[in-house]
């Protein structure tokens, strides 16, 4: 099946763009690189549920490390773009520039839309009324409440004391079994991790409510297809009746309790925001286990993280700042929003042309985290630069988006960060971990474009007082 079409067929260099005329597309075969290299593997691995084989597959084959060098030579080639390309009929353009990013990001919900139709047909599987696909004055409502509760400007959240409680109690279950059998494998972190965001969101009640995780781990797969696939109807009903039903009667401590309690006009759905959270927690837990293998192979940054988790009281909220740089990094170098899309509601201006209204902006962060000349520590693991000692030189730099930004950034960012850097406090305050599983990570070569978390393995073994 032919993927791509292209509105110059000869492949090579577009025509010299005109200011005052549209962006020309880039050739056919330029195209055809640009979706082989860099839009297959992202929907192969699964975009909003990873595909384990999928993903194996992808870090086996270095297809991630294609997708970057590709931008890079086309950036190289074309400038800084955006760079135009139609796949399948639909426009697109690579934002390729830090400054472009920035624009786009900020310029959001007008002229760029984060509902674009690919999210809006995949995520409504889950999330029919969530703020990623609403638009107009819904969006406006539903944001509002999720900044409320997620409390999305505090470094530390309300319920930050039980939250503590919750990951610690959690950890210690964990590492139980792990000092049993010497090992920490994926399956036995991600089990611990979904009962901890249960806790979380939905209370202890829902701790071990598997069946909850299943049904949005079957309708997720089925997101994955976005507009091929099957309308789940059914289970959707089923699995947004069970969210509610904690909701209803909410328990203390819990950011469903957060919901019942906080007011918001009608149309908001307040119930109806949590799937995407549950559903946002699972990068999260990726993001936990691969800076936990960055550590395992980072010697001097371990000692860092290791006196931080060590320091002050662990039974009580802490900042973590260094912790927080390991998450942060961890997103950098394996983002978990590989494209960040947003659809234009109008022309777009540029300085080398138009592009028309409908036209889907596509920021490839693993290009933009990495290869772009703007992000100096490209393939190593810098956790330093996300803390105040540098100024936090990252947090200034419009190429590095872990979270993105702007007014569809993520809201729940500083709860991920307090989250992932408690638990990785509490994992590494007692135990020490090497990585046994491949590819192995080294302090002295370039940190690999893919990691894939379902095989991560580490050997744990009790530090000695
Ligand atoms: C490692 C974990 C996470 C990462 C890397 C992450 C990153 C992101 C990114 C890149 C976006 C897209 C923003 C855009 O289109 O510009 C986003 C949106 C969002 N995230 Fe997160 N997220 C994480 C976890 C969470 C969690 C746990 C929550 C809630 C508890 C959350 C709540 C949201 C919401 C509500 C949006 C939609 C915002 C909007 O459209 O206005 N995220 N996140």
């Amino acid at each position: 099946m032919r993927l791509t079409e292209s509105s110059t067929e000869a492949p090579g260099k577009p025509d010299a763009p005109d200011p005052a005329g549209t962006l020309p597309a880039l050739g056919a075969r330029e195209a055809a690189g640009v979706v082989a290299d860099v839009l297959l593997p992202v929907l192969a691995g699964g975009v909003i549920v990873r595909r384990p084989r999928a993903m194996s597959l992808v870090e086996r084959t270095g297809w991630d490390r294609r997708g970057v060098e590709r931008m890079r030579t086309l950036r190289e080639r074309y400038g800084p773009g955006p760079l135009p390309l139609t796949v399948r009929g639909r426009s697109y353009a690579m934002v390729l520039d830090p400054g472009d990013a920035r624009r786009v990001l900020l310029e959001t919900p007008e002229p760029f839309s984060p509902a674009t139709l690919e999210k809006r047909a995949s995520l409504a599987q889950f999330q029919p009324h969530g703020v990623v696909i609403s638009g107009g004055p819904e969006r406006t409502r539903r944001r509002e409440f999720a900044e409320q509760v997620l409390e999305t400007h505090e470094p530390l959240h309300d319920l930050a004391g039980r939250l503590t409680d919750v990951v610690r109690e959690e950890a210690a279950v964990l590492l139980e079994g792990a000092e049993r059998s010497g090992q920490l494998l994926w399956e036995e972190f991600d089990a611990a991790w979904w009962r901890t965001v249960r806790r979380i969101v939905l209370g202890d009640a829902a701790r071990d409510d598997a069946t909850l995780t299943a049904q949005l781990g079957a309708l997720r797969s089925a997101a994955n297809w976005s507009l091929a696939g099957p309308r789940r109807r059914q289970l959707r009903s089923t699995f947004l009746a069970r969210v509610r039903s904690y909701v209803a009667q909410p328990e203390p401590g819990s950011l469903a309790e957060r919901v019942a309690e906080t007011p918001a006009p009608t149309g908001t759905d307040r119930a109806g925001q949590i799937p995407h959270w549950l559903f946002a927690y699972d990068a999260a837990g990726m993001a936990t286990m691969r800076a936990l293998a960055l550590l395992a192979t980072h010697p001097q940054s371990a000692v860092r993280a290791h006196e931080e988790a060590t320091a002050g009281n662990p039974d009580s909220p802490r900042e973590l700042p260094f912790l927080r740089g390991c998450a942060l990094e961890s997103v950098r170098l394996w983002p978990t929003t590989p494209l960040i899309l947003r659809e234009s509601t109008a022309q777009t201006g540029w300085a080398g042309g138009t592009l028309p209204a409908g036209t889907v902006f596509a920021l490839y962060t693993p290009y933009l985290h990495r290869a772009e000349p703007a992000a100096p520590y490209a393939d190593s693991f810098a956790p330093e630069q996300w803390t105040a000692e540098t100024g936090q030189e990252a947090r200034a730099n419009p190429a590095l988006v872990p979270f993105s930004s702007g007014p569809a950034g993520c809201p729940g960012e500083n709860l991920v960060l307090f989250t992932v850097s408690t638990l990785l406090a509490a994992l590494l305050e007692r135990h020490a971990y090497s990585l046994a599983s491949h590819p192995q990570l080294r302090a002295s070569a370039p940190v690999p474009a893919t990691l894939d978390h379902f095989t991560l393995c580490f050997r744990v073994q009790p530090r000695t007082l």
